[in-house]
């Protein structure tokens, strides 16, 4: 009845922001991700017949905040199996919470794999990612290692189909993390794309044109090709931000140190470093480059004043067990 999971995060390289069906948890907008290798978030789960009710605990705390989400992945994951039994769910993570890093996604990706194994339930990836969704959305691409899209569904289905469109050892980009504030967010993501929906009169267009984004994303990926990838990342990025700035209230994820690592990643790609950023809702700069480029933008992002560090890393494989 219990059973421990790592997941690491995905970085959205053509984004989702927007639901369908909030009730479901479902996207306006299909997306395009890059599953990291690290940092790592690792869960354990462990349903008991002695608990009342449902613990989720985060770095040692408990986290009444995230327990209702939390909760509604168990219920699932409870009715599929016919157990009643409530859970203990302890999450650690090796890096901020909160502000940007995708640990969200990294933690239902976990959580899932995690509480299916402690309750012995066979559930495939795509079974496994749709539950994940229903926490995070961003958490179904989690399911899967290297460059994964995540789909909408089809007419009459709730199902969100992940694939995977290349792995990670088979164009094994770089990425820089650059970190320049550990707090959490201001608007957390389910506020804010309820918020652009509501009030931005960006959001039709931004869905709209989503698939000619999606489409371009697929073709570089497919073609091994880093500069048709940086123009449809970059673009995608700030158009997200661009609507979650023309929302009522406007919002504004990045910081002064955000902007500048902004003006370096171009400059660097201007003289010919193969690099571009991407930012999700939080201040962090995530440099996608070449792996022989690493060291020179992890030099350059980290002389930005206000850049508090530096986290490397590759891309990596999907959730996985580690115990249970
Ligand atoms: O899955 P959520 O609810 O944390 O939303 C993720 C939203 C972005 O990170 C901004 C974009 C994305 O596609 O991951």
């Amino acid at each position: 009845m219990q059973a421990t999971a790592q997941a690491q995060p995905n970085i959205a390289l053509v984004k989702y922001w927007g639901k369908r069906d909030i009730g479901h948890n479902l996207p306006a907008v299909g997306s395009i991700s890059i599953t990291l290798d690290a940092p790592h978030t690792r869960t354990t789960v462990s349903f008991s017949d002695r608990l009342l009710q449902d613990e989720f605990l985060l770095n040692g705390k408990h986290e009444a905040s995230m327990l209702g989400r939390v909760s509604t992945c168990l219920d699932t994951l409870r009715a599929l199996s016919g157990s009643s039994l409530k859970a203990r769910v302890e999450s650690e993570n090796d890096f901020p919470t909160g502000a940007g890093l995708a640990s969200s996604a990294s933690g239902f990706a976990a959580l899932v794999r995690a509480g299916a194994a402690a309750l012995e339930l066979d559930l495939d990836i795509q079974q496994l990612a749709d539950l994940a969704r229903r926490g995070s959305g961003s958490a179904a691409r989690s399911l899967l290692g290297g460059f994964v899209e995540l789909s909408l569904p089809s007419p009459g289905s709730e199902s969100t189909p992940v694939s995977s469109l290349c792995k990670a050892d088979e164009w094994p980009l770089s990425v820089a993390i650059a970190i320049t504030s550990s707090a959490a967010k201001s608007v957390g993501s389910t506020e804010g794309m309820e918020r652009s929906r509501l009030t931005s009169a960006y959001y039709p267009a931004w869905v709209d044109s989503q698939e000619a984004d999606l489409a371009r994303a697929r073709q570089a990926i497919a073609k091994r090709d880093f500069q048709a990838l940086a123009e449809v990342s970059e673009y995608s990025c700030l158009k997200m931000h661009g609507l979650a700035m023309a929302s009522e209230p406007g919002m504004m994820y990045f910081n002064g140190a955000t902007v500048e690592c902004l003006h370096q990643v171009r400059a660097l790609r201007a003289q010919g470093v193969p690099v571009f950023f991407t930012i999700d809702a939080g201040p962090q700069v995530k440099a996608v480059c070449l792996p022989e480029a690493l060291e020179q933008v992890s030099r350059a992002l980290a002389e930005i004043p206000g850049v508090q560090k530096i986290i490397p890393c590759g891309l990596g494989d999907g959730s996985r067990l580690v115990q249970g």
